[in-house]
């Protein structure tokens, strides 16, 4: 079968004030139909900034995405995104937040079939007792748990998650990593998903693309993933392979805080495509998800309507 997904030689630089920063570049992969790819690779190295072109949140100066034999060159009710933060419309209850993605994609169905279906993909994830709720009433748990029944009720082609677990505890990082895997285990959407846990990716994972450190951060290596599914933490964490594998994507990781000394710790601070800016305007820069977190959920609901009006009633 053919790539569902291909990225050719994906590139993005990004002008800055201290002149051209090369982020990503010569990005290749290609991404098989109903294939649960991680993205792995040290904090700055361009992960987001990869995950946000596939999104289509940002333009690549080089290069380009082919998904579904069509290329990719905006947001789409296509790909079902989930961020670090659920990104979920706070004025909106947790139904109403999964039916808005609904609304764009089964207009054909009437509102109470849609409910159905909110109501539904809510209660796979367990959540069926507090379709009520608003966002601030939930932990951050459960909010992810609505993010995820969004993007999936979506059905969309491609699912792309950002470190979606991230931020959570240790119990309930897991407890959603089980409840990603069951979703997945359904009908095996392609999934590409960042994340900087290498027990998180041995998990889920049928392959793990392993990104070198920036400046101009690449493929470095892919392992491919040979655990038998449907995957169990337990029985995955006892195969004979499982630490060899563990240990090559930590030696990887390692090799690159080393070798890329202007981007790490290894060396000073981090590598920062701002720095020369006056530091007032460093301040105002905005952080990289958060505004595309809002900006995708509108693309695919047609929001801008509520948002408008949400900011003028913030503002009075
Ligand atoms: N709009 C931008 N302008 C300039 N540099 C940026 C911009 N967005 C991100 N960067 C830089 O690109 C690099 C990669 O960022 P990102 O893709 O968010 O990394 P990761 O997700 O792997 O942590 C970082 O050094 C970051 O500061
Ligand atoms: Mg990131």
């Amino acid at each position: 079968m053919g790539a569902l997904l291909e990225l050719t030689q994906l590139g993005k630089t990004y002008q800055t004030p201290a002149g051209p920063a090369v982020i990503v570049r010569d990005f290749n992969l290609r991404v098989g139909h109903g294939e649960f790819v991680c993205i792995i690779g040290h904090s700055g190295c361009g992960k987001s900034t990869v995950l946000s072109i596939l999104m289509g949140l940002i333009d690549p100066t080089e290069g380009g995405v082919i998904l579904a034999g069509k290329e990719v060159t905006g947001p789409g009710t296509d790909r079902g995104v989930v961020f670090q933060s659920s990104a979920l419309l706070p004025w909106m209850t947790a139904r109403e937040n999964v039916l808005l993605a609904l609304e764009e994609v089964n207009a054909h169905l009437n509102a109470s079939e849609r409910r159905n279906l909110a109501d539904g993909y809510l209660k796979q994830v367990g959540l069926d007792e507090i379709t009520e709720s608003y966002p601030d009433a939930l932990s951050a748990g459960m909010r992810q748990r609505v993010g995820l029944a969004r993007a999936f009720a979506l059905e969309p082609k491609l699912l792309l998650l950002d470190e979606p677990f991230s931020l959570l505890d240790a119990m309930t990082r897991m407890e959603l990593q089980e409840e990603l895997m069951r979703l997945w285990g359904k009908d095996r959407k392609t999934v590409v998903m960042v994340t900087h846990d290498v027990d998180e990716a041995l998990l889920l994972a049928d392959r793990i693309v392993m990104m070198t450190s920036g400046p101009a951060a690449t493929v470095g290596e892919i392992m491919k993933v040979p655990f038998p599914r449907p995957r169990h933490r337990a029985t995955v964490a006892d195969h004979p392979e499982y630490y060899r594998l563990r240990d090559a994507l930590l030696a990887f990781l390692e090799r690159q805080t080393c070798e890329a000394p202007s981007v790490n710790e290894c060396d000073g601070p981090p590598f920062d495509p701002y720095l020369g800016e006056p530091e007032e305007a460093k301040v105002e820069r905005p952080p990289l998800v958060a505004e595309e977190e809002l900006a995708v959920v509108e693309r695919y609901t047609g929001l801008n309507r509520f948002r408008a009006r949400f900011r003028r009633e913030g503002a009075s």
